[in-house]
């Protein structure tokens, strides 16, 4: 059963899509104000900073793409609360790591490049430093000889690779997917290194900050690839496809980062070409993934990534597919049901808890989340904490 927030006239441009919460989610919404939402989420940041190893710009207890993706929060935080609390910490690690690895790429994967890039650029977003803008060129630029063009896809040569492609997969193009390594021998080329920043979130963003339309032209292209190879039927963006033999990751294989970057690329691709049916696309994908039982159960808390023990890559993913939603929520000021469709989702996962059990304490004393949004409360992880940043950082915006 659906509840009904708004009027239907005002989705009736976006098709048919019923975007009504499930009435099964837990407490999905609360009257913390601005000024609270801010506090808490900064005092979530203020319990992460002193895990900073400063001779590296990485965190400990969490992976080198995870670190990236804290100072991305960081940065959002200062851009959402339209403060400056952040900004050294943020600019200086960011040109730390920039001057420590070519690239950003201290372990050729093209996507842990591109987080770290991503980072940078919402760096540049955040205080308009134009060296972060810079850096990020640097990346994309770099990950751009391991995108298929047109004319590989049909010479079945990539000039980075050292095996023959195949043209199409399932009939259609490989033109637009992204290597997720630079190893001339690696043949994946999975969806979160395209959907995610460089051929769609990145592109979408440097053809918004730029103007040129090279980065708009291959946001299309990249767009194309994922909606024509790697989509199920549910709406879910899938992992990885072979570029040597069009084999394809399990479709058991759904983690909410692949959809989450695809969301936020194409929020922004939509606004940066004014074509709408990217749009529509975007909402189609976001009202399945926030409710699939992929991930979530039927109070609509993510399950993804719980890890109480020890970190691992899947309590990154939902972080990054809270901040992917939370682009298309600031892309979407006019879609009221969406809009409540997003803040309810957000708010279900960690801000309203209830007041007799964990998190409420938490947030009001010391910020600390553990990567088990059900519960109980634990002490201090990195990886936790990480997990939770992006959620209340977005909850400044869209509770
Ligand atoms: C939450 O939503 C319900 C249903 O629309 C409403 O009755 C209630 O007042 C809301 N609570 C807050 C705190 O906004
Ligand atoms: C990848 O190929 C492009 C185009 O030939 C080339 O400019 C670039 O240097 C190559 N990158 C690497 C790391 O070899
Ligand atoms: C547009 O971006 C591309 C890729 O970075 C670059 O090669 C080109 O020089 C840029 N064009 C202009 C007019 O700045
Ligand atoms: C939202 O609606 C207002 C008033 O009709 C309009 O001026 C504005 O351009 C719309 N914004 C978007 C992003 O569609």
């Amino acid at each position: 059963m659906r509840l009904h927030l708004t009027l239907i006239s005002l989705v009736s441009c976006v098709v048919a899509q019923d975007l009504g919460v499930p009435l099964s989610w837990r407490k999905f919404n609360n009257s913390r104000p601005l000024s609270e939402r801010i506090t808490i989420a900064q005092n979530a940041i203020n319990q992460m900073t002193p895990q900073l190893n400063s001779a590296t710009g990485e965190f400990n207890g969490i992976g080198y793409w995870q670190s990236g993706n804290v100072w991305s929060v960081l940065a959002n935080q200062d851009h959402l609360a339209g403060t400056t609390t952040n900004k050294a910490l943020v600019v200086n690690n960011l040109n730390l790591v920039f001057s420590r690895w070519a690239h950003y790429d201290q372990f050729q994967f093209n996507d842990d490049a591109m987080w770290w890039a991503q980072a940078a650029l919402y760096g540049y977003r955040a205080y308009g430093d134009t060296n972060l803008l810079a850096h990020a060129v640097d990346v994309w630029t770099h990950v751009t000889g391991y995108v298929i063009t047109a004319a590989q896809a049909s010479a079945r040569k990539n000039p980075n690779k050292s095996f023959a492609l195949e043209s199409t997969c399932n009939g259609v193009t490989m033109a637009g997917g992204v290597f997720w390594r630079p190893t001339t021998d690696d043949q994946s080329v999975n969806s979160v290194t395209t959907g995610h920043v460089l051929y769609i979130t990145l592109s979408a963003f440097l053809a918004e900050y730029t103007k040129n339309a090279t980065y708009t032209n291959a946001a299309i292209l990249s767009a194309n690839w994922i909606k024509s190879h790697n989509i199920n039927a549910n709406n879910l963006v899938l992992d990885t496809v072979n570029a040597f033999d069009c084999s394809t990751s399990p479709a058991t294989w759904l983690f909410t980062y692949n959809s989450g970057k695809y969301i936020e690329g194409l929020s922004v691709l939509a606004a940066v070409t004014g074509d709408a049916s990217w749009n529509t696309l975007m909402i189609n994908i976001l009202n399945a993934a926030v409710k699939t039982t992929a991930w979530e159960g039927s109070d609509g808390i993510i399950t993804e990534g719980v890890s109480t023990t020890s970190n691992n890559d899947g309590v990154g993913f939902k972080a990054i597919f809270i901040r992917g939603i939370h682009e298309a929520w600031t892309r979407n000021p006019n879609n009221s049901a969406l809009r409540i469709l997003i803040h309810s989702y957000g708010d279900v996962q960690i801000l309203t808890c209830d007041s007799t059990t964990l998190f409420s304490t938490l947030l009001r004393m010391a910020a600390r989340i553990p990567s088990n949004w059900h519960g109980p409360p634990q002490a201090f992880t990195s990886w936790g904490q990480l997990a939770a940043l992006d959620v209340l950082t977005s909850n400044i915006d869209t509770n």
